[in-house]
């Protein structure tokens, strides 16, 4: 299984990526969860990549694929993957597709997830993620309901830069979705149902 996911932000791509790696064993391979690591580690990129996250505006396209092409070389993503956020724009897309005909790989589909924007800015507004498991919830969680762990806001998910977020998704993400019509990769799923009724659609369209 080597599948794209696609959708704006606080689509639900990392909560539907989590369930797919639990039942089928692949790697979840998400951008921001790297990005992240990196910026609380400050490393080089992470140093680099935070004045871009911030704000909600992308990270510069070499340094991810640059990051992406290394990731994609670990033994855990040679039994298959989801990419969670990745790509992001057409100049990533043909990167991406460059990498795996390097490495003898095929996409087999780009699953879009699709939720207006109403319901994301309500979500991102109360999502709140577990510092020990990563578990995505909302703020009606007091502590994780997995392993209990504390609970905390991503910076990004303020009302300001969730706007401008969404604004970079109109602009440098959404076109990805006709690029992968146009190569006959495309499915899409309502992502404003039930978590469970999402991910029923998602397995039978990625059948
Ligand atoms: P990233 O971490 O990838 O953020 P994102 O795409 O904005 O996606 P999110 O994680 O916000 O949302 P999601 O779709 O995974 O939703 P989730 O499942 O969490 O990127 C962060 C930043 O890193 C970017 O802004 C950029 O700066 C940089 N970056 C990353 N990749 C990059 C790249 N390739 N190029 C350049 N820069 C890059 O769900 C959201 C909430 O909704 C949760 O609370 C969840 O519990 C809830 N929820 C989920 N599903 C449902 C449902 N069906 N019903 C009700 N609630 C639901």
């Amino acid at each position: 299984m080597n599948i794209v996911l696609l959708g704006a932000p606080g689509a639900g791509k990392g909560t539907q990526a989590k369930k797919l790696v639990s039942e089928f064993g692949v790697a979840h391979i998400s951008t921001g969860d790297i990005l992240r690591a990196a910026v609380k580690n400050q490393t080089e990129l992470g140093k680099q990549a935070q004045k871009y996250m911030d704000v909600g505006d992308l990270v510069p396209d070499q340094l991810i694929i640059d990051m992406m092409k290394e990731r994609l070389k670990e033994d855990d993503a040679q039994k298959g993957f989801i990419l969670d956020g990745f790509p992001r724009t057409t100049a990533q897309a043909d990167a991406l597709k460059e990498m795996l005909d390097g490495l003898g790989k095929t996409l087999e589909a780009a699953l879009q997830i699709e939720v207006d924007f109403d319901t994301i800015i309500k979500r991102l507004s109360s999502r709140r993620t577990c510092r020990d498991c990563g578990h995505i919830g909302t703020a009606s969680e007091e502590s994780c309901t997995v392993c209990g762990g504390e609970m905390y806001q991503r910076d990004d998910d303020k009302p300001e830069t969730i706007k401008n977020r969404l604004d970079v998704y109109a602009k440098q993400t959404a076109p990805l979705i006709d690029y992968y019509k146009d190569k006959n990769l495309l499915v899409t799923v309502n992502g404003d149902q039930d978590v469970e009724d999402v991910y029923k659609d998602v397995k039978e369209a990625i059948k």
